[in-house]
């Protein structure tokens, strides 16, 4: 089986409704020029957004909405909090589940993780689960430890059903919005480390089947030698997708 090929665009906390309305409406029919059965694009609008962006991208074909996070409870007294079920109730298909600014900001763990991951697939959302090393953690040459402890704690739980529902982004956090991003060779060399526990895991069929997304500074100039890497199925990119022409190319560049 072919692994499913995504270019994923997190807005993280930008543009207002209006603002947000348009770049999607920039966006959805250069991209769906460019949508085919192999590539698949993925909007992360702000939750406020996000009803009325998926109500534009479903009729689309290869065109999807997601939610930037979810709660890690089912429903009930929980202010602020916004459920898998409710994003999914609004037209939401995928949700981002540890990113590196809810690990950083927010003391999210691999625990919370592992329960936000149980709440998505039970709302029939994919999760896509973020993974990375840190600067510190890279210079000491502690990354292979810290991505395999952080998909131990994410995904080991669950069975192979649920894994082919799941996606995994691979993100260095000093890549993202650095402008510094992993070269081919370094992000190929994570992606394979992390088929690698996949295989071991699981089995060769999740690790096969399973895309792997690498983000942190993807850009118009870089997106088609990462592409190009074996192991890379795709991209999540941040500051790039606010820009629809930008983002179109890297779409094009993953073809
Ligand atoms: P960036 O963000 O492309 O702006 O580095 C990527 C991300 O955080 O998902």
């Amino acid at each position: 089986m072919k692994r499913q090929k995504i270019v994923a665009g997190n807005w993280k906390m930008n543009k207002d409704f209006e603002s947000g309305l348009s770049l999607a409406s920039e966006i959805i029919p250069m991209v769906e020029s460019e949508a085919s059965h192999e590539v698949i694009t993925i909007l992360f609008p702000p939750f406020v957004h996000l009803h009325a962006i998926a109500s534009l991208t479903a009729s689309k074909h290869g065109i999807f909405t997601g939610g930037q996070d979810c709660s890690a409870q089912t429903e009930g007294a929980y202010t602020g909090e916004v459920s898998a079920a409710m994003l999914k109730s609004a037209g939401a298909n995928y949700v981002l589940v540890g990113h590196s600014e809810r690990r950083q900001y927010h003391a999210e763990t691999n625990e919370l993780c592992a329960l936000k991951i149980n709440r998505a697939l039970e709302a029939a959302l994919s999760p896509v689960y973020c993974v990375g090393e840190t600067k510190e953690e890279r210079l000491a040459d502690a990354y292979q430890e810290v991505i395999e402890s952080q998909l131990h704690g994410g995904l080991a739980h669950l069975d192979e059903a649920q894994m082919a529902s799941v996606i995994i982004a691979y993100e260095p956090v000093w890549a993202i919005g650095t402008g510094l991003t992993a070269s081919p060779e370094q992000a190929q060399e994570v992606h394979a480390i992390i088929r690698g526990w996949l295989r071991n895991h699981f089995s060769a069929q999740v690790a096969n089947q399973t895309s792997i997304l690498y983000g942190g500074s993807v850009n118009v100039g870089n997106a088609a030698s990462l592409f190009g890497m074996e192991d890379i199925d795709g991209g999540l990119v941040g500051g790039a997708s606010l820009k629809s022409r930008d983002f179109t190319e890297i779409v094009k560049a993953n073809r």
